[in-house]
């Protein structure tokens, strides 16, 4: 072990710095609803989530897709995660066997562990999933479900065409499985939005696109949506812990409720995009200057570089002495379900400014200087 570095830059956070989550809209926004003085806030909730709440949020949600949303195919979830949780407790039994993208977001691979499930990867290009090994794979798995981040994908900033939206949403139905696509970066472009949500595709009878107030407004609140068929959302409210608990977080849906209803949502994601892109541009800026051997693609949204190193360089390896330079990053095996990406490591510009961004980058170049390739 190495001693931590006095100021350490890590680039393994995916969380937003401080100064960008918004105090002074939630204060707003608080004020607003609280000042009504309606007391049913204060009270358990609805299973689906409160129905004015899901109005106001589909209104935004075909806004800013660009594509019609309505209340009904609307759930509300404490967030991504837990939404993801919810999904396998009512759709997937320990054992069964689930597909997933290689690589994927690491920490949907810790909940598949925790529901016992068999998680099998299949390889993405920059178009996305690719169809023909799901094909094949699906000659030999029957999978419960597929789990797929489309948009700006964690790790690798990937993005699914349109075409092959539409093909997936054609799979899911001929071959009865159900798609979860996890869609959290998917308001986080540059400048060019990605294609529709997957639950809008034309075939989409078995789709659940999940979405999160994590990434455009802040990751406390805990919030997020479920955009389904009924039929589909009906059999996740037939759920103890909804019943119980009076749906999820629905004070803090009254909160977020005023953040739309007053515009703060709209004009709070527009900065956030800007500064999101100008982060990114710094980051990989410096790394064609910094580390030239490094390959990797710019991301148009999100949080993350996905960067490849040359093959004599493994990236856990590196870690402890990009520790000891005062830098940190996700190491690519962690991203696998198989162990693979032994040279790839995973970037986050969402964490620092620029400057820190900058210095970070320097540091994994002397890490990379210092790395002895005999070792391998
Ligand atoms: C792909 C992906 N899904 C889900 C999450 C977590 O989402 P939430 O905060 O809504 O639970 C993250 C956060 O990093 C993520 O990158």
């Amino acid at each position: 072990m190495t001693d931590a570095h006095p100021d350490l830059i890590d680039f393994g956070n995916g969380q937003p710095s401080l100064s960008l989550l918004p105090v002074a809209a939630l204060r707003t926004a608080a004020e607003h609803c609280l000042s009504r003085g309606d007391a049913t806030l204060l009270q358990y909730g609805t299973d689906q989530g409160d129905v004015g709440f899901r109005e106001s949020l589909a209104r935004f949600l075909t806004h800013r897709y660009a594509t019609p949303v309505s209340a009904a195919h609307l759930m509300i979830s404490a967030g991504v995660s837990q939404a993801l949780d919810l999904v396998c407790t009512r759709f997937t039994r320990p054992g069964d066997t689930i597909f997933v993208e290689e690589p994927t977001y690491f920490l949907a691979l810790e909940v598949f562990r925790d529901h016992g499930l068999q998680v099998v990867g299949i390889p993405i290009d920059d178009d996305g999933i690719r169809l023909d090994a799901l094909h094949d794979a699906l000659t030999r798995h029957r999978p419960t479900l597929l789990y797929t981040i489309p948009s700006f994908q964690n790790p690798s900033g990937s993005t699914m065409s349109a075409a092959r939206r539409e093909q997936l949403a054609e799979m899911s139905r001929a071959h009865d499985l159900l798609i979860v696509a996890d869609e959290v970066y998917q308001l986080l472009d540059f400048g060019v939005a990605p294609p529709p949500p997957l639950a809008a595709y034309t075939h989409a009878a078995r789709v659940l696109s999940l979405g999160s107030f994590s990434k455009i407004c802040a990751p406390g609140l805990r919030l997020g949506w479920i955009q389904g068929a009924p039929a589909l959302l009906d059999h996740l409210l037939q759920s103890g812990v909804v019943h119980s608990g009076g749906g999820l977080n629905p004070f803090t849906s009254g909160v977020v409720h005023s953040v739309l209803d007053l515009g703060l949502a709209d004009s709070g994601l527009d900065a956030l995009r800007g500064v999101y892109a100008e982060r990114s541009a710094a980051l990989c800026r410096t790394l064609r200057d910094a580390l030239p051997m490094a390959t990797f693609v710019e991301p148009r949204g999100g949080y993350f570089v996905w960067v490849q190193l040359p093959s004599t360089i493994s990236a856990s390896r590196l870690l402890p002495i990009a520790a000891a330079e005062g830098v940190g990053y996700r190491a690519g095996s962690l991203f696998s379900s198989v162990n693979g990406f032994a040279h790839s490591l995973r970037l986050s510009f969402a964490h620092y400014d620029d400057v820190a961004l900058v210095l970070g980058v320097h540091r994994l170049a002397r890490a990379v200087e210092r790395y002895d390739t005999s070792a391998e």
